[in-house]
């Protein structure tokens, strides 16, 4: 389909852009009071995720508020291992939790044979709706999370811990825990696979805790199979664009990009903006990197910030986002400010 926007895309395949293309991590959430109020009409937020409509329209509130580039599919990275049968729920103020956990090889191999296809069809529903709702305005962009970070969340049962149970784990039997990461690598492709021929032009991969691991590990829980996942998704549909978020992974940010084979490389907010220009930049997409707490902020730090940030990495294949999710409490009016500033910045 020929898209009404799509600079996002020519940014992602390094093509000039009129001005820098823009989105953010959660632009659907609690920080718009639509959403709490869409949220509040399905219950809750995993009643949210499981009801394609609804689903569709959050994903669709912060584009008629917003000149965004492109829509995010609204949905959970912890999907998946709900569909493995690990009894997803949030607690408040404490983030996601399981009932069970999975800390052994034994555990692996009780894992109940996932029907990516059934067990996730309400995810993509929600992509075919979102697709056909957007009417070729903008890009929509699928998601899942990297066998890594659900790793994490299936054997520690929570967020928010330190992730020693499943470091040690790792350490310990690397092929009991191989076992795990090969299931969960099958089960990401077939989800990600599942959602482009369902409509989603992009997919992203968020290894949020990626920079837990020591660089031997990181090779091998997060390098590897994420170059999995790419060669597979690439082999299916050559044309799919694909952005690698591998949080916090410093220096290692180069080898992860140049290793998997991912199209644009999304960084968090500690990376230096010109470090990523020098490196990152020279041969792909780089995307990122405000901090979350400088959009909430507002005033002078966001604009010094979002400047900051142009003036370092603007003149090159460019996406704006932030160093992770909008939070909560942001005022809805500092993200128009941001993307006046984003609009009106010159190289
Ligand atoms: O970016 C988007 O707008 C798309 C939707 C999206 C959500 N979660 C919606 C959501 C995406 C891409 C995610 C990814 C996700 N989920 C990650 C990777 C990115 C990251 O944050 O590191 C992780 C680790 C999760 C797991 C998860 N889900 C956490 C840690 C939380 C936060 C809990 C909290 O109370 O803040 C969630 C819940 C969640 N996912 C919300 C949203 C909008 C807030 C839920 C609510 O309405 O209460």
């Amino acid at each position: 389909m020929e898209l009404k926007n799509d600079r996002f895309l020519r940014a992602l395949q390094g093509q000039d852009v009129d001005v820098t293309p823009v989105w953010m991590m959660r632009q659907a959430g609690r920080y718009l009071p639509e959403y709490r109020n869409t949220r509040k009409q399905a219950g809750d937020f995993i009643s949210l995720c499981q009801n394609p409509q609804l689903a569709c329209e959050v994903a669709l509130q912060p584009l008629r508020r917003y000149a965004f580039d492109a829509a995010i599919l609204f949905s959970d990275i912890l999907t998946i291992p709900d569909a493995m049968g690990q009894g997803l729920y949030f607690s408040e103020g404490e983030g996601p939790k399981f009932k069970k956990v999975i800390r052994s090889e034994q555990d692996v191999d009780k894992l109940p044979d996932i029907k990516v296809a059934d067990d996730l069809s309400y995810v993509t529903d929600a992509v075919s709706l979102i697709r056909k709702e957007l009417n070729g305005s903008v890009p929509l962009i699928g998601f899942s999370g990297s066998p890594w970070t659900l790793a994490t969340y299936m054997v520690e049962g929570r967020g928010g811990t330190d992730h020693s149970h499943t470091k040690v784990w790792a350490y310990l039997e690397p092929d009991g825990f191989g076992k795990l990461i090969k299931l969960l690598t099958d089960a990401v492709t077939i989800h990600l696979l599942q959602q482009i021929e369902s409509g989603a032009d992009v997919v992203k991969l968020f290894d949020s805790w990626a920079g837990v691991l020591a660089e031997t590990q990181f090779r091998r829980w997060v390098i590897e199979p994420t170059t999995e996942i790419v060669r597979r998704l690439k082999l299916a549909h050559p044309e799919i664009r694909i952005i690698g978020f591998p949080r916090g992974a410093g220096v290692l940010y180069q080898e992860y990009a140049h290793a998997t084979g991912v199209d644009a490389i999304a960084i968090d907010g500690a990376v230096p903006a010109a470090w990523a220009a020098e490196t990152l930049q020279r041969d792909r997409t780089v995307q990122g990197n405000l901090d979350n707490l400088a959009l909430m902020t507002g005033g002078e730090t966001l604009t010094n910030e979002t400047h900051r940030i142009l003036g370092a990495l603007g003149g090159g294949p460019f996406i704006f986002n932030l160093g992770h999710g909008v939070l909560p409490k942001t005022p809805p009016e500092n993200v128009t400010r941001l993307a006046t500033l984003i609009r009106e910045w010159k190289a």
